[in-house]
């Protein structure tokens, strides 16, 4: 039978944001029976709830008749400080048994070489203590899965870059392992390309502008990613039940040119 969201929980730590935020639309969008989104501060998650709300119900008024699941799932908020990992430790607990636990929480990028590692020995607490954390920690029930998060540059870095990459390797070989620790859970990981998010708003407008623009026009697909098309990577991996270990590039074929 295909596999919908029907009746299941997911739980998307950085869902308050850009690639997560998609995610927790896309879940109720298909039919999950309860989205719990997480942020760093309760009154941004608090936010998010109504935002999450709005926009799936205008979503789902605006398909065509016939072709999108009601959204009648529930949302909720909550917070975590990824940097400290009892309050990784004390979500978990509190939020209980979930099917669906997904991670893209990601602080500001470190970037520049070179770099001042002891002003940045933190630079791992986020992508990969607190995923490590959250993975260990969580209760998944029996045929859910857990899907982490890391990005392009792990085999393609930009100037500027050699410090972030090897957290996303260390993210990456996290998961294989724990797909071994942690089975029968399905541990895999998305691996996106450059996708306009929040992320970018440190960045200058026209710098953003052209960053994007660039892209755009060297990769085969001839545009950038969107929350919406990374969602779409997360829902395969909760849905199918056959794959685990895995890491998918969802990057416009960025590795091509
Ligand atoms: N966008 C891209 O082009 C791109 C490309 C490749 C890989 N990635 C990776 O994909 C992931 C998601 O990226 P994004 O573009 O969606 O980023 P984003 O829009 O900036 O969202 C980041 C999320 O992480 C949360 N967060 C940050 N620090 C946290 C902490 N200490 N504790 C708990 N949560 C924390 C944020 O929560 P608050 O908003 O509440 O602070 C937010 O929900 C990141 O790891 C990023 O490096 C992104």
């Amino acid at each position: 039978m295909v596999a919908t969201l029907a009746g299941k929980t997911v739980v998307v730590v950085g869902g308050s944001s850009g690639i997560g935020y998609g995610v927790a639309k896309a879940s109720l969008l298909s039919g999950a029976a309860h989205v719990v989104v997480v942020s760093h501060s309760q009154e941004k998650a608090a936010r998010t709830v109504a935002r999450l709300q709005a926009d799936a119900a205008a979503e789902a008024a605006a398909a065509p008749p016939g072709t999108q699941l009601p959204v009648t799932g529930t949302v909720a908020g909550d917070a975590l400080d990824a940097h400290d990992l009892a309050s990784v430790r004390a979500f978990c607990e509190r939020v209980g048994e979930v099917d669906h636990f997904v991670w893209t929480a990601g602080d500001r990028l470190r970037l520049g070489f070179p770099m001042d590692l002891e002003a940045n020995r933190d630079i791992f607490d986020v992508r990969y203590w607190g995923a490590a954390q959250a993975a260990m920690s969580i209760k998944i029930r029996e045929g859910g899965s857990i899907v982490l998060t890391i990005g392009s540059a792990i085999t393609r870095p930009r100037k500027g870059w050699s410090f972030i990459a090897p957290v996303l390797g260390a993210t990456d070989a996290l998961v294989r392992g724990l797909a071994i620790d942690l089975a029968p859970i399905r541990v895999n990981v998305v691996c996106p390309g450059l996708t306009d998010t929040e992320i970018w708003d440190g960045v200058p407008p026209e710098v953003k502008k052209e960053m994007l623009e660039d892209t755009a026009k060297r990769l085969p697909v001839g545009k950038i990613g969107t929350p919406d098309s990374l969602a779409e990577a997360y829902l395969f991996l909760m849905k199918c039940d056959f794959i685990t270990g895995q890491r998918i590039e969802v990057d416009g074929g960025n590795k091509y040119v």
